[in-house]
């Protein structure tokens, strides 16, 4: 996969370097560069904003330097991608979004800054993605934990693809909660049905974990979920335990 990156602040990247997905970038699994689009500007202060027209508070980037900096883009690897633009109108960022952008051969993002974006550098995008609702003072950190969220699904990049499987939301339910050594902690013990080696145990107290887990911290995802009877019947034994 190849992902650019158009920000005023290419510092901010660095933990992008680090760990994973530094891995990934050193081997070559990941193409990864951003482009700092205050290099394109034309005009001899290298101003990336100005003014709202109609007046109001702030600043907005500009149109030129983020369009020429997009054609250097496409330049460089022969299409601009898939272009997400960093905006808290944009549609909200999670797992199955994830999953989507992860289906893409390219990415681009566009991070934005100040008050927001001269509307015409909608035409550039194909995508608009918030984190959440909440204002940032920019876009590097939203940019930053999408590309996380999203190269997790690149098998090559997260080395053992199996180790995304049983993840949080991953099956539309929350993880189930994980033990490792020692079995006995200062008295507190991992439990048993973990340390006997009956797979088939195993596998049901963790399907009851995450449906108790699940059902206590964020019920609208059960709602969205076709349960089966055999979770039907462990989320009234649940209930009942829970009351
Ligand atoms: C200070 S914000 C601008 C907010 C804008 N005035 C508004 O009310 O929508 C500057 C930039 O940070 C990024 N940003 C802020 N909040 C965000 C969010 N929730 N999701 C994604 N990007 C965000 C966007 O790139 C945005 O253009």
């Amino acid at each position: 996969m190849r992902i650019d990156v158009l920000s005023l602040f290419p510092d901010m990247f660095a933990p992008m370097r680090q760990s994973i997905i530094g891995k990934a970038i050193d081997k070559g699994s990941l193409d990864f560069e951003v482009t700092d689009f205050r290099d394109f500007t034309e005009n001899k202060h290298n101003n990336v904003d100005d003014y709202p027209f109609g007046g109001g508070a702030g600043m907005l980037l500009t149109p030129q330097p983020i369009f020429d900096a997009m054609a250097s883009v496409e330049k460089k690897s022969g299409n601009k991608g898939h272009v997400v633009l960093l905006d808290p109108a944009g549609r909200k960022f999670n797992h199955e979004v994830a999953q989507e952008l992860a289906t893409y051969e390219h990415l681009t993002f566009i991070a934005g800054h100040y008050e927001g974006y001269d509307e015409r550098i909608r035409e550039l995008v194909d995508d608009e993605i918030s984190l959440g609702d909440y204002v940032l003072t920019g876009g590097e950190l939203g940019a930053m934990v999408i590309i996380d969220a999203t190269v997790r699904f690149l098998p090559e990049i997260l080395g053992n693809a199996a180790s995304a499987e049983g993840d949080s939301f991953e099956d539309g339910l929350l993880e189930f909660p994980q033990y490792t050594r020692p079995a006995d902690f200062r008295g507190r013990k991992v439990p048993e049905v973990l340390t006997n080696g009956n797979h088939a145990k195993i596998a049901e107290w963790r399907l009851k974990e995450s449906l108790r887990r699940t059902y206590l911290r964020r019920p609208d995802l059960l709602e969205k979920r076709q349960l089966t009877s055999q979770e039907r019947d462990l989320l009234d034994d649940i209930k009942s335990e829970e009351r």
